[in-house]
């Protein structure tokens, strides 16, 4: 299994190109199987993940073509991938396939709304809580669904073989169950309302997209979705949007370093409460044409408190990368995460550096130590195992990272991008 071999000390001096957003990819991947037409997407990233699901998608009926570079290829820019799903060919999604990833479960949505049936295993993905699927069951009840477990499967029918619009509250702010929901609303007879939708910007990168396949949706970027259901979507090409976790992270990561990075295409309104926290650590953020700059030079980092919030708050993908840099802070910070019950898993491997970190339930205490020193860590998770990444780029010494297909899942060329900047990195294969 490949390991991730670094030595900390340098600061990270010079330019990171962000990549499409993992978590925006995947729902517009699924979002194709809604037209028998083509979608076209631009600038999605190469990630495990993606592979992942063209395998799910094509088992399904879904033709893909690549026109983008591949993996291992020079160049840093996004693939171009047409999905054609003239015919779906099974409505299974088989437990095998869909155990590896959570958004996977998400084919439920347009499978039902094209079909008038599925059959999808109940999902995997990783390992950070619960993560129950009711809310995405209620919601497509809402809509007329029938549904049943059977045998670790989600087995669902529209009666007349077609949804119905409906109004859908979610308890809680759920960015799986507003996708799935919004596309199965699409193509559903009626208005249907959405009441505390997810308002993460991928979500939005959703809504548009289905708007250029046909859809009429209204209140996009807000709690309150109206989807007026149309007969059949079209074709559409559509691009992703970049990715506000992976440009967060290498801010982090500058941060942590110090030096100056600028990352190449990231959108400052994408993450401004993530920016806003790591400015009162005392990183400087210069949003700029094209990107962002992140500076620190010389000065300490001050402790500074989060409590994770669905957006536009402080993400929850980005608290162990802001808990790897407060192990440096000058004093104690708190974070607080409210989002997933289990998403403290990277606070044993930090301890391993030296850090000095309190849990109790859902709140980490962080108290900065002088320095870190490098060690064998393990990763958990994927944005559990980029924190690892971020703590061993400023110990003392050397540090192996093991397990890294998290990090493949979700982060495209992150040795490459690192160690341009200045990192001494490198991947260990076997
Ligand atoms: C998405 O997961 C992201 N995944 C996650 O990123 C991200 O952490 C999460 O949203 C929150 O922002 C993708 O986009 C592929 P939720 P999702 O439904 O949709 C509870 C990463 O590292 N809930 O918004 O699965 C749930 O348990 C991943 O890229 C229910 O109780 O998250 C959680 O506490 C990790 N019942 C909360 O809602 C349900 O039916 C929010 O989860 C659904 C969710």
């Amino acid at each position: 299994m490949d390991r991730i071999r670094l030595v900390g000390g340098n600061p990270l001096n010079g330019e990171i190109p962000i990549s499409g957003a993992k978590n925006a990819a995947l729902p517009l991947m699924i979002a194709s199987l809604l037209t028998d037409e083509s979608l076209v997407l631009l600038n999605v990233p190469r990630l495990a993940d993606v592979k992942q699901l063209e395998r799910i998608l094509e088992n399904h009926g879904v033709d893909i073509a690549v026109h983008g570079r591949r993996r291992g290829d020079a160049a840093m820019d996004g693939q171009r991938i047409t999905f054609t799903a003239a015919d779906i060919v099974d409505t299974t999604a088989p437990y095998d396939l869909v155990s590896k990833m959570r958004a996977s479960f998400w084919v439920i949505g347009p499978l039902l709304a094209r079909e008038g049936e599925a059959r999808v295993s109940l999902p995997g993905g990783c390992a950070i809580g619960t993560r129950p699927v009711d809310f995405y069951l209620d919601g497509l009840r809402a809509l007329g669904a029938e549904i049943e477990i059977d045998g670790g499967y989600v087995v669902a029918r529209a009666p007349g073989g077609r949804l119905r619009g409906a109004t859908v509250h979610f308890p809680k702010v759920s960015v799986g169950a507003t996708h799935v929901v919004m596309m199965a609303a699409s193509l559903a007879e009626g208005t249907t309302i959405i009441e505390n939708a997810a308002r993460e910007p991928e979500v939005g990168n959703l809504a548009d997209c289905l708007v250029a396949m046909g859809a009429k949706i209204t209140g996009i970027g807000t709690d309150r979705l109206e989807i007026e259901g149309v007969d059949r979507l079209g074709g559409a090409t559509h691009e992703v949007l970049p990715d506000r976790i992976e440009t967060g992270t290498y801010a982090m990561a500058a941060a942590m370093t110090g030096g100056e990075v600028f990352l190449r295409g990231a959108r400052p309104e994408l993450l401004q409460a993530a920016l806003d926290t790591l400015a009162r650590t005392g990183t400087t953020i210069t949003p700029e044409t094209g990107g962002i700059r992140i500076s620190r030079n010389g000065n300490g980092l001050s402790a500074t408190d989060i409590s994770t919030e669905p957006f536009p708050g402080f993400p929850t993908d980005l608290q162990a990368q802001f808990m790897a840099l407060m192990t440096r802070a000058d004093g104690v910070s708190t974070i607080s995460e409210t989002i997933f019950e289990n998403r403290f898993m990277h606070v044993a491997e930090l301890l391993r550096f030296g850090a000095n970190i309190q849990v109790e339930g859902q709140t980490a205490k962080v108290t900065g130590v002088p320095e870190l020193r490098g060690a064998q860590v393990m990763a958990t998770d994927l944005r559990a195992s980029v924190s690892l990444v971020i703590a061993g780029l400023a110990a003392r010494g050397e540090t192996v990272v093991n397990r890294i297909y998290h990090l493949d899942r979700g982060f495209e060329r992150l040795e490459e991008k690192l160690s341009l900047c200045g990192a001494e990195i490198e991947r260990i294969a076997g």
